[in-house]
């Protein structure tokens, strides 16, 4: 995931050394969010004048580790790290591609133009950056990234170009570059034309401040200020605003004070524990040293005030929120992470579906005899658990094969299949050999990958992005329901020509709408599943047993619980439960049943009266209303009901939350599991 740390140091005396190694040390505490590549922007002079040096932007950009650029940094020769600067802004970033590859002209700060006049980091998603692209391109803007946030920085070159009144701030100036943007966005701007001001925004990416004086400060509070009819007033700094003595936060003696922007407190914290949570489009401007918030218009509940709040959080606490692992955060990310996956392609007004990747090769896949699905471990349950709506929606055989088994058996391949390769981080030795394989083979490869720039990202013709952000516990969690519903809107977009098809579809995306709740409905059950933990944790075997849409479930769940708490677990298909299975059920053996309201539902009744029939107590994962399961079962947890073929997404959320407590009752690192790596790049 991006992150981002500004510094602005106003009449605090800074080296250069100083100020970059804030900005680095902001960066590295950011790392544990993922990323592959960073840079800073900082002012370019080595004169004595602070305002004079601000004349000028200098970035410096790295693929690779913070460290990498640290050393880049220490590598250049037209920076003297000694000049003092009394009044500064820097700003830093590292970033997680989501647009283009890996590389330094991909990383931010991006720059408005070749003179760095104005620079700009981001985090989120601009989803209109193409039109945006091709207005200013049209006016003569030259690109040089494959980003969507460069069109931020053209952008407010072009509101500055075409500014109509030589007075306006740096904070309007913003205000109207967000009104352009679409999507999701934290960002800060920094510009040769407002020396030693900084300008924050949000919306849909959390961003904060954190306020450092050894001056008492002006108020605990800032008070919002509305633009009225699209006038340039009330902003603070400035000489017709500097009267405005309510509007700004300020050291009262009017000296010292820092400034923090950061996408999360981690940056921050071991600065000042004094922070200001930014909200959806709040526009937070430093000048001459005093802070104000702008909103463009007024809303009926807003609050009418910020306060500045004191943290009292360690640092370890904040990284990883509120919870003990990254995998169980990222089991709670699960609401937004499929949010992003959906972000800028399903409509859910017109009910349409787009997946820019596939475009130019969606008629050819259409026409294909067969589709291959290849992939290894979680992302291979990811295919088998969307294979039956792949086969319902496009009519089409569907495949689902374990990459290692595909190349052993030398599996025939033709020119007329289409071979998708799921992969959480596109390096996968497997997955990516099987790639080659296919390739060889003059099939068409198609990636569904977390990882933009990664090998099988690269490697295939085409492909979905699933935008789920990094994934860093070892057990894959929320990559797995991002890569269910990336494949349920390829199975949507197959069929969108398809007049008998409509209802079926809408159906889906409304489903899908949804779904972001439902999700959050689930994860409220965590209090009763940690309960249910503590009363099988000490246990050796867990059996997960279902069927149609679940066998998936089934067998991520009984993966989930392999990988971290070293029990013995099997994902059992229901309909082979007298063919084997069976005999290992006694009163003894922890089973748990997944039964919903879909057309398996009374041959999973009979499973479950086959395994009561044993003595079996199994624990029922089912549909909340559905009272008859509910009443003759001993044990159930109750989830939200969905369209059939996205429940799976849903009913695999109690595995990963009992997986997770069984590991940390058990005692176990979470994640960091024995004997795993989080992406295995050998055979
Ligand atoms: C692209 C942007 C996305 C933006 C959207 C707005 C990138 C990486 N993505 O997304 O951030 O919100 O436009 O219009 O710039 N690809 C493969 N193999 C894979 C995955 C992807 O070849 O495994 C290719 C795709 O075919 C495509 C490119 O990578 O050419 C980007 O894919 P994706 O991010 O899914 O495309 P969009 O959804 O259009
Ligand atoms: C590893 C991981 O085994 O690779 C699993 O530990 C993952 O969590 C599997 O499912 C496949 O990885 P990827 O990156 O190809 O999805």
């Amino acid at each position: 995931m991006c992150g981002i740390f500004a510094y602005l140091n106003y009449h605090v005396p800074r080296t250069r050394r100083e100020i970059l190694e804030v900005l680095i040390k902001g960066l590295q505490r950011l790392e544990y969010r993922g990323y592959d590549s960073a840079g800073v922007g900082i002012d370019g002079g080595n004169s004595k004048d602070w305002e004079s040096n601000a004349k000028s932007i200098q970035l410096i950009k790295q693929s690779g580790k913070v460290k990498a650029l640290d050393e880049e940094i220490h590598k250049q020769q037209d920076i003297d790290l000694d000049v003092e600067f009394d009044v500064h802004l820097g700003i830093a970033h590292t970033r997680w591609a989501t647009h283009g590859v890996p590389s330094p002209v991909n990383s931010h700060p991006h720059r408005s133009d070749k003179h760095n006049e104005f620079i700009v980091i981001h985090n989120g998603i601009i989803t209109n950056y193409k039109d945006l692209r091709k207005f200013l391109e049209s006016k003569g803007y030259e690109f040089e990234s494959e980003t969507d946030t460069e069109s931020i920085a053209k952008l407010v070159k072009y509101m500055y170009d075409n500014r109509d009144n030589d007075e306006i701030s740096f904070a309007t100036l913003v205000e109207q570059v967000t009104q352009q943007l679409e999507g999701a966005f934290a960002l800060v701007f920094k510009s040769v034309h407002y020396p030693g001001e900084a300008v924050g925004t949000r919306r849909g990416s959390p961003l904060l401040m954190g306020v450092k004086s050894d001056h008492k400060l002006s108020a605990d509070h800032i008070p919002i200020l509305y633009r009225s009819a699209g006038k340039d007033k009330k902003s603070c700094g400035g000489p017709l605003n500097r009267m405005d003595q309510d509007t700004c936060l300020f050291p009262v003696d009017e000296k010292a004070v820092e400034y923090y922007f950061a996408s999360d407190a981690s940056a921050v914290i071991e600065h000042t524990n004094q922070v200001i949570f930014l909200e959806d489009d709040d526009i937070a401007a430093v000048s001459e040293g005093r802070l104000s918030i702008h909103r463009i218009k007024r809303r009926v509940g807003d609050h009418p005030a910020r306060a500045i709040q004191t943290l009292q959080m360690e640092l370890q606490q904040i990284m990883k929120g509120n919870f003990s692992s990254f995998m169980q955060k990222e089991i709670f990310e699960q609401p937004e992470s499929v949010v992003n996956t959906m972000r800028g392609r399903v409509n859910f007004e017109d009910n349409t579906v787009t997946l820019g990747g596939l475009k130019d090769h969606i008629k050819e896949i259409q026409r294909c005899r067969r589709l291959i699905l290849i992939a290894c471990g979680t992302s291979y349950h990811a295919g088998v658990a969307t294979r039956q709506v792949l086969e319902e929606l496009t009519e089409l055989p569907v495949m689902v094969e374990l990459a290692s088994d595909f190349l052993d058996r030398n599996t025939p391949v033709f020119r007329d299949d289409v071979c998708f390769f799921i992969s959480q981080s596109g390096e996968t030795a497997d997955s990516l050999m099987a790639l080659r394989y296919c390739k060889e083979r003059g099939a068409l490869t198609v990636g569904i990958t977390n990882t933009v720039g990664s090998s099988i990202s690269r490697e295939t013709d085409c492909g979905v992005h699933i935008n789920a952000g990094p994934e860093i516990g070892v057990a894959s969690t929320k990559a797995y329901t991002s890569q269910f519903v990336a494949l349920i809107m390829f199975a949507l977009l197959m069929c969108s020509d398809r007049i008998s098809m409509q209802p079926r579809r809408r159906e889906i995306i409304q489903g899908l709408k949804v779904l972001p709740d439902l999700i959050k409905d689930v994860l409220s059950l965590d209090e009763e599943i940690q309960k249910l933990a503590t009363e099988l944790y000490q246990q050796k075997s867990v059996l997960i047993m279902g069927r149609g849409y679940h066998y998936a479930t089934c067998l991520e769940g009984a993966l989930k619980i392999k990988e971290i708490t070293y029990m013995h677990s099997e994902g059992i298909l229901a309909g082979e439960l007298k063919h084997g299975p069976l005999a290992l059920v006694d009163k003894l053996m922890p089973v748990i049943m997944i039964i919903m309201r879909d057309h398996t539902y009374i041959k999973c009744q009979n499973a479950l009266q086959q395994v009561v029939a044993r003595q079996g107590r199994p624990i029922v994962i089912c549909d909340k209303d559905d009272y008859e399961t509910i009443k003759s079962s001993s044990r159930t947890i109750k989830v939200p009901h969905c369209v059939d073929c996205l429940q799976g997404v849903l009913s695999v959320i109690p595995l990963q939350l009992l997986s997770f407590h069984l590991a940390v009752l058990r005692g176990f690192d979470v994640d960091c599991p024995r004997n795993l790596a989080k992406s295995v790049t050998v055979e």
